[in-house]
């Protein structure tokens, strides 16, 4: 092959270039770039031949409306915007080994049980032989649901074997970067053999009204690899996401076209499969310490995706000259403008102490709406109060010791409330609008709002605990109870 009948595509976003270089300039990646064969020359203008006419009609009308699929995964269902749609093309992404194929079987044999007959689910794996998925279906005690197994790569082969009357009405491709287009000549795995697949199998879906599922890997950058492209071809996007550390996994749509998009499904991944978590915020808040001082949950978003994280701080009295101030998983100057705020604005004394601060779970904010509950976390290990139960808190801190809005916030009240959570601390501007999530919502327009809210609650417990910490009686009494007024 010629040299420069090729080109470079970068693997995450698709762009092409024409020269080599370590990073790509559309979307940043670095090694990102490989070299592909140039496809076809642009197809030159349409010529003179005349095209069919087009017919236009009302937006009325009588459509064939058939029923959705539903799964009786109730987790699942919610996400897909309560079943599957006939003909759509759903993606599922993730990280390798977090769980999709092992979801995906259970997903299609709950299917084909529901079904009851043979051609209802098919199953294409391109990654593992049928012994490997024998065995899986049998440790997920799934033997008996009437799924068709198949290994295959080429899409002109699935094409076939899916054609004529009789195909399965729900097929299960695992995974996208596994197949090929035999009239390519790059390899499986690569933007174009992933584009072209997953274009033709879209087409197929949509000409003979299969549910299509296209299993996607995600690098590690957190864009599914190649797929990043699929994202505009697919009715449905669906993230399957979780530590490794922990059991529990969130299945997330971020797009679908029949449904709506922040609805998470949450799963616990056991000895014997995946098995839905009717009451997340019960294996959510297993890890962490009821009532512990210094913890605060930060009602987040990653992206368009909203994460619920706890911050944990540490203050203690500090030995050297210059207290220490150690940050994991957000930014240290930030921290420090908060601790500046706090004191100068609500008069709490930080001065010598040494401040921890960490975001459990190894996750990196860099969210200035963390502010408030990076302030919830410091004041209630200063004052020895936990942050009130069941409470996420999300706001940004100014440097005149005001909250303010953040983005997002019905999105981030709405994961609160689907993990559990009953209470909210938000910008005292949002309250009102927040008000009918359905949630206690807490309004904190200052600092020193924040500062009442736990002085309020450490004299009730002040009577049975001695408090480590005592905060600086600096701000003056008649203010606080002057802004405590106000917002009672
Ligand atoms: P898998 O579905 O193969 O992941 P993916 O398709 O996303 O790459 O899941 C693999 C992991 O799940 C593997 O680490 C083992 C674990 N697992 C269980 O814990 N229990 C089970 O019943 C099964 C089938 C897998
Ligand atoms: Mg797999």
């Amino acid at each position: 092959m010629a040299r420069d009948s090729n080109v470079y595509v970068c693997q995450e976003c698709g762009a092409s270039v024409a020269k080599w270089s370590g990073r790509c300039d559309a979307c940043g990646g670095w090694n990102t770039l490989t070299e592909e064969a140039k496809p076809e020359a642009t197809p030159k203008g349409l010529g003179a031949r005349r095209g069919r006419k087009v017919e236009f009609v009302g937006l009325e009308g009588t459509t064939a409306r058939q029923p959705r699929r539903i799964t009786g995964i109730e987790e699942f269902d919610r996400v897909t915007g309560g079943g599957l749609v006939p003909g759509s093309a759903i993606l599922v992404g993730g990280d390798p080994g977090i769980g999709k194929s092992t979801l995906l079987l259970q997903v299609a044999a709950a299917l084909a049980n529901k079904s009851g007959d043979d051609a209802g689910v098919a199953y294409i794996s391109g990654e593992e032989s049928i012994d490997q998925l024998r065995l899986r279906a049998e440790r997920l005690d799934l033997t008996k649901a009437p799924v068709r197994l198949a290994t295959a790569t080429s899409v002109r082969d699935i094409a076939a074997s899916l054609g004529g009357t009789g195909g399965p009405d729900v097929v299960v491709i695992d995974s996208i970067q596994t197949m090929f287009v035999d009239t390519l000549e790059s390899v499986p795995g690569t933007v174009s053999q992933v584009r072209a697949s997953a274009q033709e199998l879209i087409r197929l879906a949509k000409r003979r009204g299969f549910c299509l599922f296209l299993v996607g890997h995600v690098t590690k950058e957190g864009v599914i690899a190649g797929p990043r492209v699929l994202e505009h071809m697919v009715d449905t996007v669906l993230y399957f996401e979780g530590e490794r550390s922990h059991q529990f996994r969130i299945l997330r749509s971020v797009k679908n076209r029949y449904g709506p998009t922040d609805e998470i499904g949450v799963f616990e991944m056991t000895g014997g499969g995946l098995s839905q978590v009717p009451n997340p915020s019960a294996l959510f808040l297993a890890d962490r310490e009821e009532d512990a001082t210094g913890a605060a949950v930060f009602a987040g978003m990653e992206g368009t995706r909203p994460v619920l994280v706890e911050i944990q701080a540490l203050v203690a009295p500090s030995p050297l000259g210059t207290p220490r101030r150690a940050v994991v998983g957000w930014d240290q100057a930030r921290l420090s403008m908060v601790l500046a705020v706090l004191e100068a604005r609500s008069g709490l004394a930080l001065a010598g102490s040494d401040v921890y601060l960490n975001i459990a779970g190894g996750l990196r904010i860099t969210e200035p709406a963390a502010d408030l509950a990076v302030a919830a976390a410091v004041v209630s290990s200063v004052s020895g109060v936990p942050v009130p139960g069941e409470t996420v808190i999300f706001g940004e801190i100014g440097l005149a010791g005001e909250v303010r809005a953040v983005g997002l916030g019905d999105a981030r009240l709405k994961e609160a409330k689907k993990l559990g959570f009953t209470n909210a601390l938000v910008p005292g501007s949002r309250a009102k609008e927040a008000a009918d999530m359905g949630m206690d919502i807490g309004g904190i327009r200052h600092v020193a709002d924040l500062l009442n809210l736990f002085d309020a609650s450490a004299n009730e417990v002040r009577k049975t605990e001695t408090r480590q910490y005592s905060m600086n009686p600096r701000p003056p009494k008649k203010a606080q109870n002057g802004k405590k007024a106000q917002n009672g």
